[in-house]
Protein backbone atom coordinates (compact mmCIF):
# COMPACT_ATOMS: atom_id res chain seq x y z
CA UNK A 1 0.00 0.00 0.00
CA UNK A 2 2.88 2.18 1.16
CA UNK A 3 5.02 1.66 -1.95
CA UNK A 4 2.37 1.89 -4.05
CA UNK A 5 1.56 5.06 -2.91
CA UNK A 6 4.74 6.05 -3.30
CA UNK A 7 5.08 4.98 -6.83
CA UNK A 8 2.19 6.41 -7.84
CA UNK A 9 3.20 9.91 -6.15
CA UNK A 10 6.60 9.52 -7.97
CA UNK A 11 5.06 9.40 -11.48
CA UNK A 12 2.57 12.80 -10.47
CA UNK A 13 5.89 14.32 -9.57
CA UNK A 14 7.74 13.69 -12.68
CA UNK A 15 4.61 14.98 -14.41
CA UNK A 16 4.78 17.65 -12.68
CA UNK A 17 8.23 18.44 -13.48
CA UNK A 18 7.73 18.12 -16.77
CA UNK A 19 5.12 20.68 -17.46
CA UNK A 20 6.12 24.37 -16.40
CA UNK A 21 5.70 25.50 -13.02
CA UNK A 22 3.45 28.05 -11.68
CA UNK A 23 5.74 27.64 -8.07
CA UNK A 24 8.40 30.45 -8.26
CA UNK A 25 11.90 29.65 -7.47
CA UNK A 26 13.91 32.33 -5.70
CA UNK A 27 17.19 33.13 -4.54
CA UNK A 28 19.11 35.77 -2.21
CA UNK A 29 19.31 37.87 -5.19
CA UNK A 30 15.26 37.69 -6.05
CA UNK A 31 13.97 37.06 -3.13
CA UNK A 32 13.42 41.24 -2.00
CA UNK A 33 11.94 42.23 -5.13
CA UNK A 34 9.76 39.70 -5.72
CA UNK A 35 7.65 39.92 -2.34
CA UNK A 36 7.90 43.95 -2.72
CA UNK A 37 6.35 43.17 -6.26
CA UNK A 38 3.57 41.25 -4.84
CA UNK A 39 0.93 42.14 -2.43
CA UNK A 40 0.17 38.34 -1.19
CA UNK A 41 2.75 35.53 -1.29
CA UNK A 42 3.56 32.07 0.45
CA UNK A 43 6.64 31.28 0.51
CA UNK A 44 7.94 27.32 1.52
CA UNK A 45 11.38 27.61 3.04
CA UNK A 46 12.69 23.72 2.38
CA UNK A 47 15.40 21.05 2.13
CA UNK A 48 15.86 18.63 -1.13
CA UNK A 49 16.53 15.92 1.13
CA UNK A 50 13.32 16.77 3.35
CA UNK A 51 10.46 13.94 2.99
CA UNK A 52 7.73 16.43 4.54
CA UNK A 53 9.06 19.09 1.28
CA UNK A 54 8.62 15.91 -0.99
CA UNK A 55 5.40 15.09 0.11
CA UNK A 56 4.13 18.91 0.04
CA UNK A 57 5.33 19.15 -3.62
CA UNK A 58 2.52 17.74 -5.80
CA UNK A 59 0.70 19.88 -3.67
CA UNK A 60 2.08 23.15 -3.26
CA UNK A 61 1.90 23.17 -7.72
CA UNK A 62 -1.37 22.60 -7.38
CA UNK A 63 -2.35 25.34 -5.40
CA UNK A 64 0.08 27.51 -7.39
CA UNK A 65 -1.70 26.82 -10.37
CA UNK A 66 -5.14 27.22 -8.55
CA UNK A 67 -4.11 30.56 -7.70
CA UNK A 68 -2.03 32.11 -9.86
CA UNK A 69 -5.46 33.83 -11.52
CA UNK A 70 -5.81 35.82 -8.77
CA UNK A 71 -2.46 36.90 -8.85
CA UNK A 72 -1.72 35.10 -5.55
CA UNK A 73 1.80 33.76 -5.97
CA UNK A 74 3.85 30.77 -4.50
CA UNK A 75 7.30 30.46 -4.17
CA UNK A 76 10.14 28.12 -2.62
CA UNK A 77 13.42 28.91 -1.47
CA UNK A 78 16.21 25.90 -1.33
CA UNK A 79 17.45 26.27 1.57
CA UNK A 80 20.57 24.03 1.43
CA UNK A 81 21.92 26.77 -1.04
CA UNK A 82 20.51 30.11 0.22
CA UNK A 83 21.56 29.31 3.80
CA UNK A 84 21.30 33.09 5.07
CA UNK A 85 18.29 33.99 3.13
CA UNK A 86 16.56 30.82 5.34
CA UNK A 87 18.63 32.28 8.44
CA UNK A 88 17.52 35.82 7.62
CA UNK A 89 13.42 34.63 8.17
CA UNK A 90 14.26 32.42 10.94
CA UNK A 91 13.74 28.74 9.81
CA UNK A 92 14.31 26.36 12.29
CA UNK A 93 12.64 23.31 10.44
CA UNK A 94 11.69 22.00 7.00
CA UNK A 95 9.36 22.96 5.29
CA UNK A 96 8.67 26.36 6.40
CA UNK A 97 5.78 28.39 4.92
CA UNK A 98 5.10 31.72 5.36
CA UNK A 99 2.84 33.98 4.13
CA UNK A 100 4.12 37.97 2.85
CA UNK A 101 2.06 40.78 2.47
CA UNK A 102 5.09 43.03 1.61
CA UNK A 103 8.41 42.56 2.93
CA UNK A 104 7.81 43.63 6.54
CA UNK A 105 4.36 41.68 7.30
CA UNK A 106 4.80 38.15 7.67
CA UNK A 107 3.02 35.21 9.14
CA UNK A 108 3.37 31.62 9.50
CA UNK A 109 1.19 29.43 7.83
CA UNK A 110 0.47 26.49 9.53
CA UNK A 111 -2.53 24.54 8.01
CA UNK A 112 -2.65 21.34 6.60
CA UNK A 113 -0.11 20.96 3.65
CA UNK A 114 -2.74 20.02 1.18
CA UNK A 115 -3.79 21.92 -2.03
CA UNK A 116 -7.42 22.48 -0.98
CA UNK A 117 -6.54 23.91 2.57
CA UNK A 118 -3.38 26.36 1.25
CA UNK A 119 -5.83 27.79 -1.56
CA UNK A 120 -9.03 28.52 0.96
CA UNK A 121 -6.37 29.74 3.12
CA UNK A 122 -4.28 31.92 0.71
CA UNK A 123 -7.73 33.42 -0.65
CA UNK A 124 -9.24 34.25 2.96
CA UNK A 125 -5.95 35.87 3.28
CA UNK A 126 -6.47 38.02 0.17
CA UNK A 127 -9.61 39.43 0.84
CA UNK A 128 -9.84 42.45 3.03
CA UNK A 129 -9.77 41.52 7.14
CA UNK A 130 -13.39 43.34 7.37
CA UNK A 131 -16.01 43.54 4.57
CA UNK A 132 -18.59 46.49 4.75
CA UNK A 133 -21.83 45.47 4.80
CA UNK A 134 -24.77 47.31 3.75
CA UNK A 135 -28.76 46.50 4.04
CA UNK A 136 -29.03 43.80 1.76
CA UNK A 137 -25.80 42.13 1.64
CA UNK A 138 -25.94 41.93 6.23
CA UNK A 139 -28.99 39.28 5.97
CA UNK A 140 -26.28 36.66 3.85
CA UNK A 141 -22.85 37.56 5.67
CA UNK A 142 -24.67 36.65 9.15
CA UNK A 143 -25.14 32.95 7.60
CA UNK A 144 -22.16 32.77 5.70
CA UNK A 145 -20.03 31.23 7.75
CA UNK A 146 -19.81 28.62 11.34
CA UNK A 147 -19.36 31.99 13.26
CA UNK A 148 -19.69 35.79 11.93
CA UNK A 149 -18.26 38.68 13.80
CA UNK A 150 -20.51 42.63 12.81
CA UNK A 151 -19.60 46.03 14.18
CA UNK A 152 -22.20 48.68 13.80
CA UNK A 153 -20.49 51.98 14.10
CA UNK A 154 -20.82 55.18 12.68
CA UNK A 155 -19.20 56.50 9.54
CA UNK A 156 -17.10 59.09 11.66
CA UNK A 157 -16.36 56.91 14.65
CA UNK A 158 -12.73 56.46 13.64
CA UNK A 159 -11.17 54.95 17.16
CA UNK A 160 -14.33 52.26 17.07
CA UNK A 161 -13.54 51.47 13.39
CA UNK A 162 -9.66 51.26 13.62
CA UNK A 163 -10.08 48.82 17.18
CA UNK A 164 -12.47 46.64 15.24
CA UNK A 165 -10.34 46.30 12.09
CA UNK A 166 -7.05 45.36 14.21
CA UNK A 167 -9.27 42.67 15.97
CA UNK A 168 -10.40 41.44 12.61
CA UNK A 169 -6.55 41.32 11.32
CA UNK A 170 -5.98 39.23 13.98
CA UNK A 171 -8.28 36.79 14.23
CA UNK A 172 -8.99 37.06 10.12
CA UNK A 173 -8.05 33.46 9.69
CA UNK A 174 -10.75 32.24 12.59
CA UNK A 175 -13.52 34.15 11.66
CA UNK A 176 -15.53 36.12 9.60
CA UNK A 177 -15.81 39.70 10.15
CA UNK A 178 -18.03 42.64 9.00
CA UNK A 179 -18.98 45.55 9.40
CA UNK A 180 -21.61 48.64 9.05
CA UNK A 181 -22.39 52.51 9.62
CA UNK A 182 -25.93 51.92 8.98
CA UNK A 183 -27.40 53.21 11.59
CA UNK A 184 -31.33 51.64 11.03
CA UNK A 185 -29.29 48.20 10.46
CA UNK A 186 -28.31 48.47 14.40
CA UNK A 187 -31.98 49.44 15.38
CA UNK A 188 -33.26 46.86 13.62
CA UNK A 189 -30.49 44.35 15.46
CA UNK A 190 -32.00 46.68 19.29
CA UNK A 191 -28.34 47.19 18.90
CA UNK A 192 -27.28 51.05 19.28
CA UNK A 193 -23.50 52.06 17.72
CA UNK A 194 -21.00 51.71 18.53
CA UNK A 195 -21.52 47.66 19.00
CA UNK A 196 -20.79 44.55 17.95
CA UNK A 197 -22.36 40.93 17.71
CA UNK A 198 -21.42 37.53 16.91
CA UNK A 199 -23.49 35.24 14.68
CA UNK A 200 -23.50 31.48 15.54
CA UNK A 201 -24.61 28.80 13.90
CA UNK A 202 -25.00 26.91 17.31
CA UNK A 203 -26.27 27.36 20.75
CA UNK A 204 -28.07 30.66 21.10
CA UNK A 205 -27.38 31.95 17.67
CA UNK A 206 -26.05 35.29 18.81
CA UNK A 207 -23.90 37.22 20.97
CA UNK A 208 -24.14 40.79 21.86
CA UNK A 209 -21.02 42.09 22.82
CA UNK A 210 -21.54 44.64 25.88
CA UNK A 211 -18.17 45.29 27.14
CA UNK A 212 -15.79 48.84 26.84
CA UNK A 213 -14.29 49.13 23.23
CA UNK A 214 -10.84 47.50 23.57
CA UNK A 215 -9.12 45.14 21.12
CA UNK A 216 -8.74 43.16 24.16
CA UNK A 217 -12.54 42.86 25.09
CA UNK A 218 -13.28 42.22 21.86
CA UNK A 219 -10.49 39.46 20.99
CA UNK A 220 -11.72 37.45 24.83
CA UNK A 221 -15.60 37.98 23.55
CA UNK A 222 -14.88 36.30 20.34
CA UNK A 223 -13.30 33.32 21.48
CA UNK A 224 -15.11 33.15 24.27
CA UNK A 225 -18.54 33.32 22.44
CA UNK A 226 -17.45 31.35 19.35
CA UNK A 227 -16.88 28.56 21.42
CA UNK A 228 -19.90 26.24 21.61
CA UNK A 229 -21.45 25.09 24.88
CA UNK A 230 -21.18 21.89 24.35
CA UNK A 231 -18.51 21.34 21.30
CA UNK A 232 -17.24 18.43 20.14
CA UNK A 233 -12.89 17.75 20.49
CA UNK A 234 -11.55 16.55 16.95
CA UNK A 235 -9.34 17.64 13.87
CA UNK A 236 -10.65 20.90 13.31
CA UNK A 237 -11.44 22.42 17.11
CA UNK A 238 -8.37 20.33 19.05
CA UNK A 239 -5.83 23.23 18.84
CA UNK A 240 -8.51 25.97 19.60
CA UNK A 241 -9.33 23.99 22.82
CA UNK A 242 -5.86 23.77 23.91
CA UNK A 243 -5.55 27.27 23.30
CA UNK A 244 -8.09 28.53 25.16
CA UNK A 245 -6.62 28.72 28.33
CA UNK A 246 -8.89 27.15 30.67
CA UNK A 247 -9.68 23.45 31.24
CA UNK A 248 -10.88 21.25 28.63
CA UNK A 249 -13.50 18.32 30.06
CA UNK A 250 -13.71 15.44 27.61
CA UNK A 251 -17.24 13.45 27.05
CA UNK A 252 -15.88 10.15 25.75
CA UNK A 253 -18.76 8.51 24.42
CA UNK A 254 -18.95 5.95 21.25
CA UNK A 255 -21.97 6.30 18.92
CA UNK A 256 -22.94 10.13 17.80
CA UNK A 257 -26.45 9.33 19.34
CA UNK A 258 -24.94 8.86 22.56
CA UNK A 259 -22.60 12.46 22.16
CA UNK A 260 -25.86 14.06 21.05
CA UNK A 261 -27.43 12.78 24.55
CA UNK A 262 -24.91 13.74 27.18
CA UNK A 263 -24.22 17.09 25.44
CA UNK A 264 -28.06 17.90 25.74
CA UNK A 265 -28.13 16.13 29.16
CA UNK A 266 -24.60 18.32 30.45
CA UNK A 267 -25.16 21.63 28.76
CA UNK A 268 -26.88 23.08 32.36
CA UNK A 269 -23.25 21.96 33.80
CA UNK A 270 -21.84 24.04 30.70
CA UNK A 271 -23.77 26.51 30.95
CA UNK A 272 -22.77 27.18 34.68
CA UNK A 273 -19.25 27.08 34.06
CA UNK A 274 -19.06 28.87 31.01
CA UNK A 275 -15.79 30.67 30.38
CA UNK A 276 -14.16 28.81 33.28
CA UNK A 277 -14.19 25.22 32.11
CA UNK A 278 -15.33 23.78 28.13
CA UNK A 279 -16.86 20.88 27.99
CA UNK A 280 -16.87 18.89 24.49
CA UNK A 281 -17.49 15.73 23.33
CA UNK A 282 -15.13 13.10 22.03
CA UNK A 283 -15.27 10.14 19.76
CA UNK A 284 -14.43 7.48 21.91
CA UNK A 285 -14.31 5.28 18.82
CA UNK A 286 -11.73 7.14 16.94
CA UNK A 287 -9.96 9.03 19.39
CA UNK A 288 -10.34 6.70 22.73
CA UNK A 289 -6.47 6.55 23.21
CA UNK A 290 -6.45 9.90 24.20
CA UNK A 291 -8.22 8.72 27.19
CA UNK A 292 -4.95 7.00 28.59
CA UNK A 293 -3.64 10.55 28.62
CA UNK A 294 -6.26 11.36 30.71
CA UNK A 295 -5.80 8.63 32.96
CA UNK A 296 -9.03 6.83 32.04
CA UNK A 297 -9.06 2.61 31.23
CA UNK A 298 -9.20 2.69 27.28
CA UNK A 299 -11.96 1.33 26.02
CA UNK A 300 -14.90 1.60 29.23
CA UNK A 301 -17.18 4.38 27.59
CA UNK A 302 -18.30 6.79 28.37
CA UNK A 303 -16.12 8.24 30.35
CA UNK A 304 -15.63 11.59 31.73
CA UNK A 305 -11.97 13.58 32.30
CA UNK A 306 -11.17 16.86 32.73
CA UNK A 307 -7.85 18.31 31.71
CA UNK A 308 -6.08 21.47 33.00
CA UNK A 309 -4.47 22.39 30.02
CA UNK A 310 -2.34 25.16 31.14
CA UNK A 311 -0.44 22.48 33.65
CA UNK A 312 -0.98 19.70 31.94
CA UNK A 313 -2.88 18.04 34.87
CA UNK A 314 -5.71 15.41 34.79
CA UNK A 315 -8.95 14.96 36.56
CA UNK A 316 -10.09 11.71 35.46
CA UNK A 317 -13.96 11.29 36.68
CA UNK A 318 -14.34 7.56 38.42
CA UNK A 319 -15.54 5.02 35.61
CA UNK A 320 -17.63 3.01 37.73
CA UNK A 321 -19.61 5.84 38.44
CA UNK A 322 -22.55 6.83 35.93
CA UNK A 323 -22.72 9.85 34.22
CA UNK A 324 -25.39 12.37 34.87
CA UNK A 325 -26.04 15.95 34.65
CA UNK A 326 -26.35 15.74 38.61
CA UNK A 327 -22.87 13.20 39.32
CA UNK A 328 -20.62 15.69 36.94
CA UNK A 329 -22.20 19.09 37.75
CA UNK A 330 -21.06 17.65 41.55
CA UNK A 331 -17.68 16.62 39.96
CA UNK A 332 -17.00 19.85 37.34
CA UNK A 333 -18.56 22.15 40.71
CA UNK A 334 -15.63 20.31 43.11
CA UNK A 335 -12.98 20.75 39.92
CA UNK A 336 -13.85 24.37 39.60
CA UNK A 337 -13.52 24.43 43.89
CA UNK A 338 -10.40 23.07 44.04
CA UNK A 339 -11.78 20.04 45.68
CA UNK A 340 -10.33 17.16 43.10
CA UNK A 341 -6.73 16.57 43.22
CA UNK A 342 -5.14 15.27 39.91
CA UNK A 343 -4.45 11.89 38.81
CA UNK A 344 -0.57 10.81 38.83
CA UNK A 345 0.02 8.41 36.39
CA UNK A 346 3.18 6.91 37.63
CA UNK A 347 5.68 3.98 38.20
CA UNK A 348 6.27 2.58 41.40
CA UNK A 349 9.20 4.39 42.97
CA UNK A 350 12.09 2.29 42.83
CA UNK A 351 13.29 0.36 45.83
CA UNK A 352 17.13 1.03 45.77
CA UNK A 353 18.92 3.06 43.22
CA UNK A 354 20.59 0.43 40.82
CA UNK A 355 23.06 1.48 38.37
CA UNK A 356 24.82 5.04 37.88
CA UNK A 357 21.82 6.46 35.92
CA UNK A 358 18.82 7.09 38.23
CA UNK A 359 15.58 6.20 37.64
CA UNK A 360 13.51 9.09 38.00
CA UNK A 361 9.45 8.17 38.06
CA UNK A 362 6.45 10.85 38.78
CA UNK A 363 6.47 9.93 42.36
CA UNK A 364 9.85 10.76 43.30
CA UNK A 365 10.34 13.37 40.71
CA UNK A 366 9.95 15.70 43.55
CA UNK A 367 12.72 14.05 45.63
CA UNK A 368 14.96 13.61 43.39
CA UNK A 369 14.96 16.55 41.01
CA UNK A 370 13.47 19.71 42.27
CA UNK A 371 14.13 19.00 46.06
CA UNK A 372 17.75 17.95 46.05
CA UNK A 373 20.26 20.10 46.09
CA UNK A 374 22.50 18.09 43.54
CA UNK A 375 22.73 19.19 39.90
CA UNK A 376 20.55 16.70 38.19
CA UNK A 377 20.73 16.00 34.38
CA UNK A 378 17.69 14.24 33.65
CA UNK A 379 16.61 12.63 30.59
CA UNK A 380 12.94 12.10 29.25
CA UNK A 381 12.69 9.31 27.00
CA UNK A 382 10.22 6.55 25.73
CA UNK A 383 10.67 3.02 25.46
CA UNK A 384 10.02 3.01 21.70
CA UNK A 385 12.62 5.70 21.03
CA UNK A 386 15.42 4.87 18.66
CA UNK A 387 17.10 7.91 19.49
CA UNK A 388 16.72 7.34 22.86
CA UNK A 389 18.26 4.00 22.62
CA UNK A 390 21.41 4.61 20.99
CA UNK A 391 21.95 6.97 23.75
CA UNK A 392 21.58 4.84 26.27
CA UNK A 393 25.30 3.36 26.65
CA UNK A 394 27.02 6.74 26.54
CA UNK A 395 24.29 8.13 29.12
CA UNK A 396 25.54 5.94 31.38
CA UNK A 397 28.88 5.88 30.38
CA UNK A 398 28.30 9.71 31.43
CA UNK A 399 26.63 9.04 34.86
CA UNK A 400 29.19 6.94 35.79
CA UNK A 401 31.72 9.47 35.89
CA UNK A 402 29.57 11.23 38.50
CA UNK A 403 28.11 7.95 40.21
CA UNK A 404 31.65 6.47 41.08
CA UNK A 405 33.40 9.00 42.47
CA UNK A 406 32.19 9.92 45.83
CA UNK A 407 33.20 13.35 45.33
CA UNK A 408 31.17 14.01 42.35
CA UNK A 409 28.13 11.98 43.57
CA UNK A 410 27.76 14.34 46.19
CA UNK A 411 27.13 16.93 43.77
CA UNK A 412 25.44 15.64 40.70
CA UNK A 413 22.96 13.23 39.13
CA UNK A 414 22.34 11.52 35.98
CA UNK A 415 18.88 10.08 35.41
CA UNK A 416 16.16 9.68 33.41
CA UNK A 417 12.06 9.29 33.12
CA UNK A 418 10.32 7.19 31.09
CA UNK A 419 7.53 10.10 30.20
CA UNK A 420 4.94 7.71 28.17
CA UNK A 421 4.91 5.92 31.78
CA UNK A 422 4.80 9.04 34.27
CA UNK A 423 2.84 12.59 34.37
CA UNK A 424 6.04 14.90 34.27
CA UNK A 425 5.62 18.85 34.99
CA UNK A 426 7.68 19.46 31.77
CA UNK A 427 6.47 20.12 28.67
CA UNK A 428 7.96 17.52 26.26
CA UNK A 429 8.09 18.24 22.24
CA UNK A 430 10.27 15.07 21.79
CA UNK A 431 11.99 11.90 22.53
CA UNK A 432 14.97 12.02 23.62
CA UNK A 433 14.76 15.65 25.83
CA UNK A 434 17.33 16.20 27.97
CA UNK A 435 17.21 19.43 30.36
CA UNK A 436 19.72 20.17 33.57
CA UNK A 437 17.85 21.14 36.90
CA UNK A 438 20.89 23.06 38.41
CA UNK A 439 21.10 22.94 42.48
CA UNK A 440 19.33 26.21 43.76
CA UNK A 441 17.25 27.22 40.53
CA UNK A 442 15.33 24.11 40.23
CA UNK A 443 12.11 26.25 38.73
CA UNK A 444 14.41 27.17 36.14
CA UNK A 445 15.91 24.38 33.95
CA UNK A 446 18.13 24.31 30.94
CA UNK A 447 17.65 22.65 28.15
CA UNK A 448 20.10 20.65 26.53
CA UNK A 449 20.27 21.07 22.44
CA UNK A 450 23.95 19.71 21.83
CA UNK A 451 25.39 16.93 20.27
CA UNK A 452 25.41 13.49 22.34
CA UNK A 453 28.78 12.51 23.28
CA UNK A 454 30.15 11.98 26.72
CA UNK A 455 32.07 15.17 26.68
CA UNK A 456 29.63 17.50 25.40
CA UNK A 457 27.28 16.23 27.89
CA UNK A 458 29.50 16.46 31.04
CA UNK A 459 30.76 20.10 30.02
CA UNK A 460 27.25 21.23 29.70
CA UNK A 461 26.37 20.14 33.21
CA UNK A 462 30.57 21.82 34.62
CA UNK A 463 29.15 25.22 32.93
CA UNK A 464 25.51 25.23 33.89
CA UNK A 465 25.60 22.96 36.89
CA UNK A 466 26.16 25.44 40.46
CA UNK A 467 28.49 23.11 41.46
CA UNK A 468 30.57 22.97 38.33
CA UNK A 469 32.02 19.66 38.68
CA UNK A 470 34.83 18.95 35.78
CA UNK A 471 34.63 15.09 35.68
CA UNK A 472 35.19 15.12 31.65
CA UNK A 473 38.71 16.46 32.00
CA UNK A 474 39.50 14.93 35.46
CA UNK A 475 38.64 11.13 34.54
CA UNK A 476 38.54 10.52 31.02
CA UNK A 477 40.04 13.29 28.69
CA UNK A 478 41.62 10.90 26.55
CA UNK A 479 39.74 7.71 26.01
CA UNK A 480 36.68 8.91 24.77
CA UNK A 481 35.50 9.65 21.34
CA UNK A 482 32.47 9.20 20.30
CA UNK A 483 32.41 7.58 16.88
CA UNK A 484 29.18 7.32 16.71
CA UNK A 485 28.08 11.16 16.80
CA UNK A 486 30.50 12.42 14.70
CA UNK A 487 28.96 10.43 11.71
CA UNK A 488 28.43 11.41 8.32
CA UNK A 489 25.87 14.52 8.17
CA UNK A 490 24.21 12.59 5.11
CA UNK A 491 23.30 9.98 8.10
CA UNK A 492 21.96 12.65 10.70
CA UNK A 493 20.14 13.66 7.63
CA UNK A 494 18.73 10.81 7.51
CA UNK A 495 17.96 10.27 11.14
CA UNK A 496 16.47 13.41 10.99
CA UNK A 497 13.95 13.33 8.32
CA UNK A 498 13.37 9.53 9.08
CA UNK A 499 12.03 10.94 13.02
CA UNK A 500 10.09 13.63 11.46
CA UNK A 501 8.10 10.97 8.89
CA UNK A 502 8.16 8.75 11.57
CA UNK A 503 5.90 10.46 14.05
CA UNK A 504 3.98 12.60 11.64
CA UNK A 505 5.69 15.82 13.05
CA UNK A 506 4.69 19.22 11.25
CA UNK A 507 8.37 20.25 10.69
CA UNK A 508 11.80 18.25 10.32
CA UNK A 509 14.50 19.49 12.53
CA UNK A 510 16.67 21.25 10.61
CA UNK A 511 19.62 20.80 13.36
CA UNK A 512 21.63 18.35 10.80
CA UNK A 513 25.23 16.96 11.15
CA UNK A 514 26.62 15.71 14.73
CA UNK A 515 23.13 17.27 16.55
CA UNK A 516 21.24 13.88 16.21
CA UNK A 517 17.32 14.28 15.66
CA UNK A 518 15.18 14.42 18.42
CA UNK A 519 11.69 12.49 17.86
CA UNK A 520 9.51 14.57 17.41
CA UNK A 521 6.30 13.99 19.47
CA UNK A 522 4.73 17.96 19.30
CA UNK A 523 4.13 18.43 23.26
CA UNK A 524 2.90 15.04 24.16
CA UNK A 525 4.56 13.56 27.65
CA UNK A 526 3.30 10.16 26.20
CA UNK A 527 3.37 7.96 23.11
CA UNK A 528 -0.29 7.83 23.71
CA UNK A 529 -0.73 11.48 23.44
CA UNK A 530 0.93 11.34 20.43
CA UNK A 531 -1.39 8.94 18.45
CA UNK A 532 -4.42 10.88 19.52
CA UNK A 533 -2.55 14.11 18.49
CA UNK A 534 -2.01 13.04 15.02
CA UNK A 535 -5.20 11.24 14.79
CA UNK A 536 -6.85 14.58 16.48
CA UNK A 537 -4.72 16.54 14.39
CA UNK A 538 -5.91 14.77 11.36
CA UNK A 539 -2.21 14.46 10.15
CA UNK A 540 -0.66 11.27 9.49
CA UNK A 541 -2.39 8.09 10.53
CA UNK A 542 0.14 5.75 10.97
CA UNK A 543 1.74 7.53 12.57
CA UNK A 544 1.93 5.48 15.51
CA UNK A 545 3.17 2.53 14.50
CA UNK A 546 6.42 3.79 12.56
CA UNK A 547 8.01 5.83 14.84
CA UNK A 548 10.84 3.72 15.47
CA UNK A 549 12.19 3.45 12.35
CA UNK A 550 15.49 3.54 12.69
C1 LIG B 1 -13.90 51.80 8.44
O1 LIG B 1 -12.82 52.49 7.87
C2 LIG B 1 -12.51 52.11 6.55
C3 LIG B 1 -11.26 52.85 6.14
O2 LIG B 1 -11.37 54.20 6.38
C4 LIG B 1 -13.71 52.42 5.64
O3 LIG B 1 -13.42 52.03 4.32
C5 LIG B 1 -14.91 51.67 6.16
O4 LIG B 1 -16.07 52.00 5.40
C6 LIG B 1 -15.16 51.99 7.63
N1 LIG B 1 -16.21 51.12 8.13
C7 LIG B 1 -17.41 51.54 8.49
C8 LIG B 1 -18.40 50.53 8.90
O5 LIG B 1 -17.71 52.72 8.48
Amino acid sequence: MRAFSRAAFGLIGAAALAAASDVHDLKSDTFADFVKEHDLVLAEFFAPWCGHCKALAPEYEEAATQLKEKNIQLAKVDCTEETELCQTYGVEGYPTLKVFRGPDSITPYSGQRKAQAIVSYMVKQSLPAVSVLAKDTLEDFKTSDKVVIVGYFAADDKSSNETFSSVADGLRDDYLFGATSDATLAEAEGVSQPAIVLYKTFDEGKDTFTEKFTKEAIEKFAKTSATPLIGEVGPETYAGYMAAGIPLAYIFAATPEERERFAKELKPVATKHKGVVNIATIDAEAFGQHGANLNLEVGKWPAFAIQETVKNQKFPFDQTKEITAESIGQFVDDFVAGKVSPSIKSEPVPETQEGPVHVVVAHNYDDLVLNSDKDVLLEFYAPWCGHCKALAPKYEELAALYFNNPEYAEKVIVAKVDATANDVPDEIQGFPTIKLFPAGKKSDPISYSGSRTVEDLANFIRDNGKHAVDAYVAEEKLELRDEDETAMPEQAKAATEAAGEAAGEAAESVKSGAEAATESVKSAASEATEAVKSAVEGEDADAADVHDEL
